[in-house]
């Protein structure tokens, strides 16, 4: 195939070079980016004159016929096509004639694919931040139906304090929440139209960026052609927040596994999101949340791609550049992929809520009230603190729980203690009295559910 910049050279490229230049294969998926970009650019370049308003009105029409004729399957994209730019101009070209040539007025595919990539990521922008919703209000879902089911805590993956597995998931709500700011904040950057900047010296032609910026929906323009063309440091924001939301899947993942152990037993899976073994008849694994934790590494990846083919860039634009596009899409299916499996994962698991009890239960996780009631009586917490160590030490000698030690040990280290030591170190009071904003107890995790949900609106 003939290239359209074929006028200077005296033979066709190698075969060989054409498909290691291509990149339809990968950039395809923007057409509708690159159709949309173009309608509103021989809109603009009607309405200053540039062109003739009749011309522009048949491009327009053309480009709009030639995204229908994708969306409906009828036109294929050329694998030949050195990428989705050059398919739809050539497309138009030859239904257009002559007509057809004149798109590309005033613009270059420097500017034009930096165009297509902030729109067609803000899309995908979007599309995760609906998923990161879905996720946050699947999660606020299940909470509210375990205010009170009593788990404990862990420090350094030890027994440390009681919570419920409300207070807990919650945890996650609150980092998915920080993700949609992320994504928010990334999205509002990214917005920016580059038209206008041409190959990177921008043009001589009288346009009006904004009004191309208007049209396409982007809040303002690039201010400097060079830079215009040669940034992507939003494909490495997007990156970098889609990182740091794996990285919060992944620990979300991390724990489930967990949970699901023989060991642990806080969770059952339900059948259709866990897997067999082909050998072990018992086993059923955690599969889904095993490859969210695998494909973060992906992700971080995609992420050091960006950032090593940008560190030594010159200005403006390098062919290096064309490698964004693989790395930034493998991220957003990436993440796409990991949420949309994860929601229905976590919306079907069957909380075993009598286990997480159990294992409250034992660890001492109420020491800490227990030194606290001794505290409340006059105590310094520092002493208060040494007499439930030594009491601590002493049930493990007996082979007790800080609930079953007779009051008589209690007393033998301090007369302050009494009968209503039981209730104050009672798993239900130790949850129900840390009541402070931010807390377990179940009032203020229904608060913090509320004010979750009011920023969701
Ligand atoms: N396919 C190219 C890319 O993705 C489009 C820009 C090509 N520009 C150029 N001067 N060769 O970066």
């Amino acid at each position: 195939m003939a290239m359209m910049w074929a006028g200077r050279f005296s033979k066709d490229v190698d075969p060989k070079v054409n498909d290691f230049n291509s990149s339809i294969s990968f950039d395809a998926r923007m057409y509708r980016s690159d159709i949309e970009g173009s309608i509103a650019h021989a809109t603009m370049l009607g309405e200053q004159g540039i062109i003739d308003k009749s011309e522009s009105e048949k491009i327009v029409e053309g480009l709009r016929g030639i995204l229908a004729d994708i969306d409906s399957g009828k036109l294929i994209f050329d694998p030949n096509a050195e990428d989705i730019h050059m398919f739809v101009e050539s497309v138009l070209t030859e239904r257009l004639g002559d007509t057809g040539k004149r798109l590309h007025t005033a613009r270059s595919r420097n500017d034009q694919v930096a165009l297509d990539i902030r729109h067609h990521l803000r899309g995908e922008c979007d599309e995760i931040s609906a998923l990161v919703r879905e996720l946050i209000e699947t999660i606020i879902n299940t909470a509210q139906q375990h205010y009170y089911t009593v788990m404990p805590g862990y420090t350094h993956m030890q027994r440390a304090q009681p919570v419920t597995f409300a207070h807990h998931i919650m945890a996650y709500a609150q980092m998915l929440s920080r993700d949609l700011d992320r994504l928010a904040d990334c999205r509002r950057r990214m917005n920016i139209m580059p038209l206008g900047s041409c190959a990177l010296a921008g043009t001589t032609y009288p346009l009006n960026r904004h009004r191309t910026a208007e049209l396409l929906g982007f809040d303002d323009i690039t201010y400097n052609s060079l830079d215009g063309v040669s940034d992507r440091d939003f494909c490495c924001e997007l990156a970098s927040v889609l990182s740091i939301l794996m990285m919060h899947l992944s620990r979300f993942s991390e724990e489930i596994i967990m949970w699901c152990s023989w060991e642990f037993k806080f969770i059952e899976l339900d059948d259709a999101y866990s897997t067999g073994s082909s050998i072990m008849p018992q086993k059923k694994n955690p599969d889904i949340t095993e490859l969210i934790r695998g494909k973060t590494g992906r992700v971080y990846g995609d992420l050091m791609t960006l950032l090593s083919m940008m560190k030594n860039l010159p200005l403006a634009y390098n062919k290096d550049m064309q490698e964004d596009k693989e790395a930034i899409f493998d991220a957003v299916d990436t993440v796409k992929m990991c949420i949309s499996t994860f929601i229905p994962m976590f919306a079907t698991m069957t909380v075993l809520s009598d286990n997480m009890r159990r294992a409250a239960a034992k660890g001492f996780i109420n020491a800490t009230d227990c030194a606290d009631y001794l505290v409340k009586k006059g105590l310094p917490f520092r002493s208060a603190y040494k007499i439930t160590g030594t009491l601590v030490a002493r049930c493990i000698e007996l082979d007790t729980t800080l609930e079953e030690l007779p009051l008589t040990e209690y007393r033998k280290l301090s007369d302050l203690f009494d009968e209503d030591v039981y209730k104050a170190i009672s798993l239900d009071t130790c949850v129900m009295q840390r009541n402070v904003d931010g807390g377990p107890a179940p009032d203020a995790v229904a608060r913090q559910v509320e004010a979750l949900k009011a920023k969701l609106r």
